[in-house]
């Protein structure tokens, strides 16, 4: 089929470039290299007819620098008949879904980390922000349809199905994916027919920007805590956002080893719960593209690199890196750092700087506390009770003497002997209460010593710089061993040569572009979600732990994988993968980097905390004594009692 422009001119096709539902993507060299002609699988409804028109008549540039818009309609060369359009070509993109994925972003963007992704991020929803703010709304948001460059440069296709509004008409955008429908419109039977608006699109921009952010999860895609099965469409429309602040009462939680909200600055985090919860689905409830650059570019301004590892970035507000946190915790590494330079070759001396960190003095053990010299003057009994005192113990032998008196001498009286004996065998002494006082006054200058003496251990001992010195020790020992310990890894590598190989095989492999009976576009979400994009992350296990995914599923699913395995042919002679060995070098230079620089500062360090313990030997040691001194003048005010008893 020949193809002429509406001014009658002849353009003819070239390669094949993409294909979809609709219709064919070709290049037009006699065009140049920047254009491309999209031509339909069917002749075109008269509405989609006009639609093209006005979409070429209110083009411009700020729309044709975010998006492949219309440029030209071209006709067949007979009737005349409208059969296709010319728009901007794009080079060197990749759908957006290509970076977002973990394991497809280490293919195809392996040099990119978290600060990159932000960046995107913010460019997906100022491409959203143009398209709307020409009164336009995309529609059928998915993520075939924004595709991104290694600048993080953002641009939106498939633009004839938008939904556009020239002069008050609108000409709808009749289709979607289910799995990026806002809840309110999930129970449509179809969109013929459907306005569709802003705050829509503003629901799949959020599911977007979520993907973006949080490693390709899907946020209404976790783990269901009720009875039967919580399909993605039905998690939806029932506002069930898994990593939400309510999402235990919906009954959900974030699928395991999953990165959450928490990692963003609270007002991102803020946005998508509005994004996902039922006050979204209001008239202009949801976030808007503009709400999202504004918070996007401060993020921007506000990103970390990880002192432990420098692909790590993250938001500055955090007190710990997310990404450690997650490397430890489930050996996720969600980014690799490819060249780290040349280190090791700085001309470090591990055996000088040893030497420098051995001339450093111990503050020696916590000194003992001398309390010879410590002036005691007890304090004298009121005159009161020092007049004519008693003692308890005179007190008490006076009322057995009487007893035993009457008893011997005047039998009658016995009743009044027991009685007066009685008083003065349980009546409370007379300074019971000045006794009670000073008695107390010892338990508390006890206890307070007490307390004392493990803080004076504790900030005025050694420690502090034990451990240090232990620290500084381990790491020699372990940079004099570095080279059998980077050979041994190596080895390791050959060893497991099989099974990479394999590995690899089988990570080429996404269950997103296969057909595998059962599992839907809807299912291959919770998958990824689950952190099951290829037939490498596939295992039994793994499967039928997914709520939803039954056993003959499962089976399913690992039948996939096997029959891919069949096809996998070890190639001995194709040896280790020079991007495996270079990963472990990386891994050892950094690590030797920071070993590096922690002996380097040891000497500093060692000083500073021996300096630091001294001093606050000084400062404490007034405090200790004095705790002592009240501790033995108590004990003098209360020995007073014995003493004048
Ligand atoms: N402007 C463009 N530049 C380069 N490739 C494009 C462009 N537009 C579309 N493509 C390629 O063609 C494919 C089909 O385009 P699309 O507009 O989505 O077709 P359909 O509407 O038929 O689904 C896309 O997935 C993409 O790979
Ligand atoms: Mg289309």
């Amino acid at each position: 089929m020949d193809l002429v422009d509406s001014k009658g001119r002849r353009v003819p096709k070239g390669v094949k470039i993409g294909s979809g539902g609709e219709g064919v993507v070709y290049e037009v060299p006699t065009l140049g290299n920047d254009i491309v002609a999209k031509v339909y699988h069917q002749p075109v409804s008269v509405v989609k007819q006009a639609k093209l028109q006005a979409m070429v008549a209110v083009g411009n540039d700020k729309l044709r620098k975010i998006a492949a818009w219309p440029m030209e309609t071209l006709h067949t060369t007979g009737d005349k008949q409208l059969r296709g359009f010319l728009m901007p070509k794009l080079t060197d993109f990749e759908p957006i879904h290509h970076l977002y994925s973990p394991s497809h972003r280490k293919q195809r963007f392996p040099d990119k980390n978290w600060a990159f992704l932000v960046y995107a991020a913010r460019n997906v929803a100022a491409a959203f922000e143009a398209i709307h703010s020409h009164g336009h709304v995309i529609g059928d948001v998915n993520p075939n349809l924004v595709f991104v460059t290694g600048n993080s440069i953002v641009k939106l296709i498939d633009c004839d199905s938008f939904q556009i509004v020239v002069n008050g008409k609108f000409y709808l955008c009749e289709v979607g994916v289910p799995h990026f429908t806002p809840p309110e419109l999930q129970k449509l039977p179809s969109f013929r027919g459907v306005r569709r608006t802003r705050n829509h699109d503003n629901f799949g921009l959020a599911l977007l920007l979520f993907h973006i952010l949080l490693m390709g999860r899907h946020p209404f895609s976790g783990v269901f805590a009720g009875q039967g099965d919580m399909p993605l469409e039905k998690s939806i429309a029932e506002f069930r956002y898994a990593f939400g602040r309510n999402s235990a009462a919906k009954g959900m939680r974030p699928p395991p080893n999953s990165m959450t909200p928490e990692m963003l600055p609270a007002v991102i985090a803020g946005l998508f719960e509005r994004a996902f919860t039922e006050p979204g689905a209001h008239p202009e409830g949801r976030p808007q593209a503009k709400d999202w650059v504004v918070a996007l570019d401060a993020l921007k301004s506000q990103l970390f690199s990880c002192t432990h590892n420098p692909v790590h970035k993250y938001f500055a507000g955090l007190v710990s890196c997310p990404w450690c946190v997650q490397e430890q915790g489930s050996g996720n590494f969600f980014f690799i750092a490819l060249n780290t330079g040349a280190v090791g070759q700085s001309g470090f001396n591990v055996e000088s700087v040893w030497a420098k960190i051995l001339l450093i003095d111990t503050p020696g053990p916590v000194p003992e506390i001398n309390i010879n010299g410590l002036q005691i003057k007890v304090k004298p009994l009121p005159p009161a009770l020092r007049r004519g005192k008693i003692s308890i113990m005179q007190k008490k032998q006076a009322a057995v003497g009487l007893v035993l008196g009457s008893l011997v001498f005047a039998p009658k009286l016995l009743l009044i002997a027991l009685a007066v004996a009685g008083y003065l065998f349980f009546s409370k002494p007379k300074d019971f209460a000045e006794r009670q006082a000073r008695q107390a006054a010892l338990t508390i200058a006890k206890q307070h010593l007490a307390v004392l003496q493990k803080q004076w251990q504790l900030e005025a001992g050694s420690g502090s710089f034990q451990t240090k010195f232990n620290e500084l020790q381990s790491l020699k020992t372990a940079y004099e061993n570095w080279a059998d310990l980077l050979h041994l890894e190596k080895e390791k590598l050959h060893q497991n040569l099989y099974d990479a190989q394999l590995q690899k095989f089988l990570n080429n492999f996404f269950l997103e572009s296969f057909n595998i009976p059962g599992v839907g576009a809807a299912r291959k979400v919770i998958l990824a979600s689950f952190g099951i994009e290829t037939a490498a992350d596939v295992t039994l296990e793994k499967v039928v732990r997914i709520k939803g995914f039954g056993d003959d599923l499962a089976r399913e699913i690992v039948g996939w994988r096997k029959g891919l395995e069949k096809r996998f042919l070890f190639d001995a002679s194709k040896g280790v993968d020079p991007a495996d060995v270079a990963a472990v070098n990386q891994r050892f230079a950094l690590q030797r980097k920071q070993s590096e620089a922690s002996l380097l500062a040891g000497p500093e360090d060692l000083r500073q905390l021996r300096g630091q313990i001294l001093q606050k030997r000084a400062e404490f040691l007034p405090v200790m004594q004095g705790a002592y001194q009240r501790v033995l003048q108590a004990e003098a005010d209360l020995a007073v009692f014995e003493v004048e008893a």
